[in-house]
């Protein structure tokens, strides 16, 4: 099959989606596969890189969508881009169609088939395609507040393993998912004190006894939550936001310390944090009611080589399932996959998309039988 990799257009992503030693495993499988000019050096892999394992580079995004049938990319599909799929394409990226409709509309008329990254799921329920970017998250997100709490940038100036006689930080986090829990891992791997909040008890506990001994954790409610924030250095937000969910509302900013810190990993405006707003890693701060705040959506950007190696280590095998059996036999075959199938020539197979935008949803047995 012919692999197209198209370099990514959005704004601030420098991820690539497979590096040149999974390229490898395509070639040697018996694949072409079309890498567009600088795809990756943005990550640190360059042309050369690309070439020494036998791929072919294009000039440009247009030739790769016009050679390629099996479109691998990071992000979903911009404005700048509609146009470039047809009915010949096998897109395979992250999508998020649910908040996405002139994407969702794009993909539909194209007439393509897409398997979205974030629905792909395993035996075990785990989101394995978004899973080793949330580690990443954590972990960026932890660094980037550690880095953001030094006094040089306007912060508390508070070293976060403190030193012999002065206390270490204190880092709160909300949500102990994947997330959470890598965050907490780093904070007190480098000696911060860390309290770990979740409102399920049995996922604490678990932490506690099978992977961070050393954490405190704390059940998740209002009166808790006000309690544990007063003394934070910073607090860290990695609960998804659903429609209701307040954690940390704007009165509780009085509560906290001035100039401390709240990293909203989640990046959810208006969300479980309140005040939360976007920021990027070039404007990172903002300061509402005396505390600073970062908003940043897309943390694993900023070390782009090692997220592009964790995604592309981690997409590889689904990639060669497509590749060598086609997108109908993969679906069929792999269970994983079929759970990612959102879009098929026309026809929305994606729950969540449909009930967002009243769209007819059609069920996946149903268009695997009808091509
Ligand atoms: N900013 C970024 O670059 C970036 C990257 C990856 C993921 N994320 C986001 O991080 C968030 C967390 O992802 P995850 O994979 O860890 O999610 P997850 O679903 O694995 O974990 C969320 C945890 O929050 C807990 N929770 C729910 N309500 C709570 C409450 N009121 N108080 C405390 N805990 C509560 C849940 O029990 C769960 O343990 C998601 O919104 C994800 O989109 C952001």
């Amino acid at each position: 099959m012919k692999i197209g990799l198209p370099k990514e257009r959005k704004e601030n992503e420098y991820r690539v989606a497979i590096i040149p030693s999974n390229v490898g495993r395509l070639v040697d499988a018996g694949h072409d596969v079309y890498v567009e000019h600088d795809a990756g050096k943005a990550a640190g892999f360059s042309d050369e890189m690309y070439l020494e394992k036998g791929t072919r580079i294009l000039s440009s995004e247009e030739e790769v969508f016009k050679t390629c049938e099996l479109i691998i990319k990071v992000k979903e599909i911009l404005p700048s881009e509609f146009g470039l799929l047809n009915d010949k394409h096998i897109l395979f990226t992250y999508i998020h169609s649910a908040n996405r409709r002139p994407q969702t509309e794009e993909l539909l008329n194209s007439k393509c088939v897409a398997f979205a990254y974030e629905d792909v799921k395993d035996q075990n329920g785990r989101f394995v395609l978004l899973e080793p970017m949330s580690r990443i998250a954590g972990e960026v997100g932890l660094i980037t507040g550690v880095f953001y709490s030094s006094t040089t940038t306007g912060g508390l100036g508070k070293l976060v393993c403190g030193t012999p006689g002065v206390k270490p930080m204190k880092i709160v986090i909300f949500g102990a998912g994947n997330v959470g829990v890598s965050c907490a891992r780093l904070a007190l791997g480098l000696g911060a004190e860390v309290v770990l909040m979740d409102t399920d008890i049995h996922k604490l506990e678990d932490i506690l006894a099978n992977k961070l001994p050393t954490v405190k954790t704390c059940f998740s409610n209002r009166a808790n939550v006000s309690h544990e924030i007063k003394d934070a250095d910073i607090v860290f937000n990695c609960v998804k936001w659903f429609p209701g969910l307040t954690i940390l509302s704007r009165d509780m900013l009085e509560l906290m310390q001035p100039n401390s810190l709240i990293v909203d990993i989640d990046a959810e405006p208006g969300g479980a944090i309140e005040s939360s707003q976007y920021t990027t890693h070039q404007d990172p701060i903002f300061v509402e009611k005396g505390i600073r705040h970062i908003g940043i959506a897309n943390l694993p950007s900023s070390d782009a080589n090692t997220a592009s190696a964790a995604l592309s280590n981690a997409t590889i095998k689904y990639i060669l399932q497509i590749a060598n059996k086609g997108w109908k036999a993969a679906a069929q075959d792999n269970e994983d996959l079929k759970y990612g199938l959102d879009f098929v020539k026309g026809y929305l197979t994606f729950k969540d998309t449909a009930d967002a935008f009243g769209m007819e949803l059609t069920d996946k047995e149903k268009v695997l039988a009808m091509f």
